[in-house]
């Protein structure tokens, strides 16, 4: 397993990862109700572009599947992968996903954040800052000398507290030239199993957490996941360097 990066490589990933999170900063500013999915996707589109960069999700192919959007835009019920739509209204109450994956000077950079538009109700205001928290808290354990399960078993315990569902299907994974490297970082998991971090990882940490159950479905456009029972769900996300001290946040804008 080649997961640890060159200076040269991290540099790469550090400039793309600040694009990234400029992008999806102006996204969580515009995010507000009467704006399609659409108006959202075109906007991280145009935003992309203007900083030099690409979509890594445009064409993104799995299987026979071709991603046809920009960005995933994921409403309510929606988990992940969600497409942007002119027939979608984003409306006030909604929590809405935003996830940004740009492709720089040939390196990635990849976050997400949920955002509560206007009046939300109470409850899902809590499963946004439990889901938020509970990233905070795993990317503590994103150490050299930790394991990828230190991270999983983290969001796994911060979120069995609040009795969520902790979705099983999709999971974090490290980055480089491309979006899903190796290590995979489940959500769950046992603390000290699995890969041992080194300085000079470079991992997508990424609770994707239901108000209610973790069963989920697939719409028939073949991206969009949403939850069985139709509950909302959040999903935060950050870029994370393994350093010989502290995790540095990569996705976070530094100015
Ligand atoms: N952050 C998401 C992931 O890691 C982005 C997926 S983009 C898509 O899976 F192209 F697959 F939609
Ligand atoms: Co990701």
């Amino acid at each position: 397993m080649k997961a640890i990066r060159t200076d040269e490589e991290i540099h790469s990933i550090r400039e793309a990862c600040q694009i990234a999170a400029t992008v999806l900063q102006e996204l969580v500013q515009a995010t507000a109700s009467g704006m399609t999915t659409y108006d959202l996707d075109q906007l991280g589109r145009k935003s992309m572009e203007s900083l030099g960069a690409e979509s890594a999700c445009y064409n993104y192919r799995s299987g026979t599947n071709v991603f046809p959007a920009y960005t995933c835009i994921s409403v309510n019920e929606e988990i992940v992968h969600g497409i942007g739509s002119m027939r979608r209204v984003i409306q006030d109450g909604d929590l809405v996903s935003l996830d940004v994956v740009v492709r720089y000077r040939g390196f990635i950079g990849d976050n997400a954040k949920t955002v509560g538009v206007g009046d939300v109700e109470p409850a899902h205001a809590e499963l946004l800052d439990a889901t938020r928290e509970s990233l905070d808290y795993a990317i503590s354990f994103a150490r050299a000398g930790n394991r990828v399960g230190d991270i999983s078993n983290a969001v796994e315990r911060f979120i069995k507290r609040h009795g969520y569902g902790i979705v099983r299907e999709f999971v974090g994974h490290g980055v480089g030239a491309t979006m899903h490297e190796a290590p995979q970082i489940p959500n769950y998991g046992k603390r000290g199993s699995g890969a041992l971090l080194k300085p000079g990882m470079a991992l997508a940490i990424e609770p994707m957490i239901n108000l209610g159950s973790a069963a989920i479905e697939m719409l028939d456009d073949g991206w969009t996941a949403v939850t069985r029972d139709r509950k909302p769900s959040a999903h935060f996300e950050h870029t994370v360097l393994v350093t010989n001290g502290e995790p540095e946040i990569l996705t976070i804008p530094k100015k």
